[in-house]
């Protein structure tokens, strides 16, 4: 209810003024129509009139419907508002509908070529205001209509595409704002040139691509079967329209582009007397037009979501492997055109691009696969129509762009590739013995390849132990729990040698005091430093927490993580050894007066990289699959060249590849840092450690605490002022004063940008890692931010998320506590 409530707030308009209607049904030369007058349909469906939108005072003329007068479908004058109440609606002799102000002056008019005898303007049950020849008997014969000029909204009955005679391009274009009804700067519409396609577009930027119809509905969106409308698609060398049709007229549908870009279908439902959403778009990573480049494919349950086409490589691999995928990919195997190429079938895809592409309705999918082996330039072939096994053909010219890889629906597309590929990569079409070849020596090689690893992690193993060895001390065992196995690949120290590298864990010694237990310098013999975790009896980081450290952190290398050196594990103490990094953690740094002058943006902004690339690693590409659920300022280790580390792994949890959401009744984390859905429901996903990944950028960026800053003015935390002043528009007065000289003022805009995307309430609205780590590297466009997700402390507000991100005072680091 509450998420369905959010998506209404764009449409719903308060009127500024109680009307007193005076409702015609038609508007001749002799009558005309005040601020306070309607016109309404003849079946009662919709209204035209007087209007303000929201708290704006302008005036506009427009089109609602009757039954939610509050969801205008058409404005009139949205470029030229009408400043007071003095606006008046007439029709002239000549057939032209005219609005005027106070002073007689036209605000907005229609256009007509013909002039007819008598004129009139009626508003027809579709939502169509038109003009007609009141002597003219034909229903359809209209001298103008407000459909061939669409705003943001596609009603059933509309065109959405071109009059390819006259030219006249219908096509959806956003409002400003909730409150300026005037053309935005997002569009939706037909482009017609190759085989047409529906573009999402944001000003002259293709911003997604529902792609080519194939009879059934848009290749790159899904239709789903339903009892409410039909869809229609129509093109000859006359028109090229999309639009659709209800199949019950009492039931009401609409089509939107908001002002954020977005295109949704609502439905109206009786029973609650409200718009539900249908369909919304933009709705994931892959529909981003061209997100993956030439000759590659997005999947959204991958990861990493692109992949080339099989029989290609990336262009620019060290791009590609840093998720930048625009470069694409290239042929392994050039074409060789005459007679050395063929085609392989790929199955479950959104066709590429069509832009550059030919067709022809009447070819079968044998003519048309001859037509493109017959020209040098094509590229890939398919049916044009997918219903009723398939007819026509479509063939492309070029690289081939924005195709989509999905689960179920999709069609089948042929793509051209040199003999040779097509030997070893032709899996569908051929024999079961190929099948069998290829297993067998697939299994070998894995066979070969385990026993290689094996060698190699032994022979590491050992020489490790061997460096480990301290002389005279005797090696203990960590098995003692049975946890042998587990923890084979860390090494283990001795009490002893421990005891002397920290002085008997001296006070001079201790670094600081983390969730579980004081950390301690200490120097091995041989003069290597380290940092003892020392975790206290009575701690909440028991053995259980102990082994979870041990055994991920040890499985995991990166460069961006901190290196778990061993274990301990005697005489009742439980310790954890880590290489020692000399410039301790990230709040030393950005919390403090005198040494955040240290950190410049640049070295602000390889921090955030680095903590980013350290996160993705977690969550996508290391073997476990992990969730670290407590990053924070704290838990961010900076070594001598003040490149981050992410450490502390004692509440992380490892999760399979598709299980992405869990649950748990045990909530451990940090308050200021902790996602709404897992401080309320204990629900942790890597989304949570996204959510605390966005905290740290404006952490880093402001040199504030999300907890415990409280801004004097206005009483809000951290996540709270940076959205006041994102929404103000003065993102830029978030940042440290400390930070010094700002080279680049769009990059900084685009950080606090990216923490705001990543500290959004909804966990499906938040990115992913790999798509955050490609929005702080690229200069794309981002979307738009919504309220970020608070969450105040029990103690202060019973779990209140309506206190829209005020305080809270009080200072706790580390809280634990048994939620449910
Ligand atoms: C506007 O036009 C109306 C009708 O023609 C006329 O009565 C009125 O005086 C005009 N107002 C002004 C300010 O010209
Ligand atoms: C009325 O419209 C005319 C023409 O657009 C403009 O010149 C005039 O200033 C407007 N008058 C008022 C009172 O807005
Ligand atoms: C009127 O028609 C002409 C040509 O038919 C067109 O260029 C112009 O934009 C139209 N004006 C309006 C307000 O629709
Ligand atoms: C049309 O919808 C109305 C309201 O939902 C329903 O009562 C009616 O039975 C429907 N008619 C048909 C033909 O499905
Ligand atoms: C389309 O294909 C049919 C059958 O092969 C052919 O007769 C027709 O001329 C083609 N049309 C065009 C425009 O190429
Ligand atoms: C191949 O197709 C392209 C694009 O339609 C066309 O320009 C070119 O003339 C064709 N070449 C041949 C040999 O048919």
């Amino acid at each position: 209810m509450e998420a369905f409530t959010h998506l209404f707030v764009f449409y719903t308009f308060l009127f500024s003024l109680l009307r007193t209607s005076i409702s015609l049904d038609t508007v001749t030369p002799s009558q005309s129509l005040g601020d306070r007058g309607t016109l309404v349909s003849a079946g009662r469906q919709f209204q035209l009139g007087f209007f303000s939108p929201g708290n704006s005072k302008s005036r506009y003329v427009g089109i609602w419907y009757m039954i939610s007068p509050e969801t205008v479908v058409w404005v009139a004058n949205r470029d030229a508002p009408l400043s007071d109440h003095s606006g008046v609606l007439k029709v002239t002799d000549d057939g032209v509908l005219v609005l005027l102000n106070s002073t007689n002056g036209t605000v907005w008019s229609s256009n007509t070529s013909t002039t007819p005898q008598n004129p009139v303007a009626k508003l027809l049950d579709t939502g169509n205001l038109v003009v007609k020849d009141g002597n003219d008997d034909n229903p359809d014969k209209f001298l103008w209509q407000s459909f061939d000029y669409p705003c943001n909204t596609l009603l059933p009955e509309m065109k959405l595409g071109w009059n390819l005679v006259t030219g006249l391009d219908r096509f959806l274009s956003s409002w400003k704002s909730t409150e300026d009804p005037a053309q935005g700067e997002f569009s939706t519409r037909i482009v017609p040139h190759g085989y047409p396609q529906w573009f999402d577009m944001e000003g002259t930027k293709i911003k997604a691509r529902a792609g080519s119809w194939n009879g059934l509905g848009f290749t790159g969106r899904a239709v789903r079967p339903n009892t409410v409308f039909e869809y229609e698609f129509v093109l000859n060398e006359k028109e090229v329209y999309y639009g659709y049709k209800l199949l019950n007229k009492s039931v009401f549908s609409r089509v939107v582009l908001n002002p954020s870009g977005i295109v949704q279908r609502f439905v109206w439902m009786d029973r609650t007397q409200s718009w539900e959403p249908f369909f919304t778009s933009h709705a994931n990573q892959c529909e981003i037009y061209a997100l993956c480049g030439a000759y590659a494919t997005c999947n959204i349950n991958k990861s990493p979501v692109c992949a080339c086409m099989e029989g290609f490589l990336p262009k620019s691999p060290e791009h590609w492997d840093s998720v930048d995928w625009s470069d694409g990919c290239v042929r392994r195997t050039p074409l060789e055109c005459n007679g050395g190429d063929g085609f392989l079938k790929r199955t479950g895809v959104k066709l590429p691009d069509t832009f550059y592409s030919w067709y022809n309705k009447s070819m079968n999918l044998q003519e048309c696969e001859g037509m493109c082996l017959k020209n040098c330039s094509c590229t890939a072939y398919a049916s044009l129509d997918v219903r009723g096994g398939g007819s026509g053909c479509l063939l492309w010219f070029g690289s081939l762009i924005d195709t989509r890889e999905f689960a179920e629906g999709g069609q089948d597309l042929y793509i051209r590739m040199a003999i040779s590929e097509l030997g070893h990569l032709d899996k569908n079409s051929h024999s079961s013995e190929r099948k069998l070849v290829g297993i067998i020596v697939g299994s070998t090689l894995l066979v070969v390849g385990m026993i290689i690893v094996g060698m190699v992690s032994y022979i590491w193993k050992k020489k490790l132990r061997n460096q480990a060895m301290i002389k005279g001390s005797e090696r203990k065992d960590c098995d003692n729990e049975g946890v042998k196995e587990d923890m084979e690949l860390a090494i283990l120290f001795d009490l002893t040698v421990i005891v002397n590298a920290t002085d008997n864990f001296s006070n001079n010694k201790k670094l600081g005091e983390g969730g579980f237990g004081p950390v301690y310098k200490g120097t091995l013999p041989e003069g290597k430093d380290i940092a003892v975790k020392r975790l206290s009896k009575n701690s909440g980081q028991g053995l259980n927490e102990l082994k979870n450290e041990v055994i991920l952190i040890a499985k995991l290398q990166h460069r961006n993580l901190v290196k778990l050196l061993g274990c301990c594990i005697q005489e009742n103490e439980n310790m954890l050894i880590y290489e020692y990094m000399p410039n301790k953690s990230l709040d030393c740094f950005i919390f403090d007066q005198t040494k955040s002058k240290l950190l410049d943006w640049h070295k602000r902004i390889n921090i955030i990289r680095g903590v980013a690339k350290g996160l993705l690693y977690l969550h996508e590409d290391s073997r476990l699959r992990i969730i670290h659920r407590d990053l924070k300022a704290s838990n961010i280790l900076l070594d001598n060249n003040m490149n981050p580390k992410i450490s502390d792994f004692g509440v992380a949890r490892s999760f399979g590849g598709d299980q992405i959401d869990s649950a748990t009744n045990r909530i451990i984390g940090t308050y200021g840092y902790m996602s709404p859905e897992y401080a309320m429901h204990g629900q942790y996903s890597v989304k949570s450690d996204v959510f605390s990944f966005g905290v740290l950028i404006l952490e880093i960026v402001s040199g504030k605490k999300n907890r415990g800053f409280c801004h004097p003015d206005n009483q809000l935390n951290l996540l709270g002022h940076a959205w006041k002043l994102w929404i103000e528009d003065k993102p830029i007065k978030l940042v440290d004063e400390l930070v010094g000289d700002l080279c680049n003022i769009s990059d900084v805009v685009r950080h606090i940008h990216v923490g705001l995307l990543c500290v959004q309430q909804r966990p499906e609205d938040r990115p992913n890692m790999s798509f955050v780590v490609q929005m702080l590297n690229s200069e794309n466009l981002l979307s738009k931010p919504k309220q970020p997700g608070f969450f105040t402390d029990p103690q202060e507000a019973d779990f209140s998320f309506s206190k829209f991100g005020t305080c809270s005072t009080n200072e706790i680091t580390t809280t634990v506590f048994e939620g449910r």
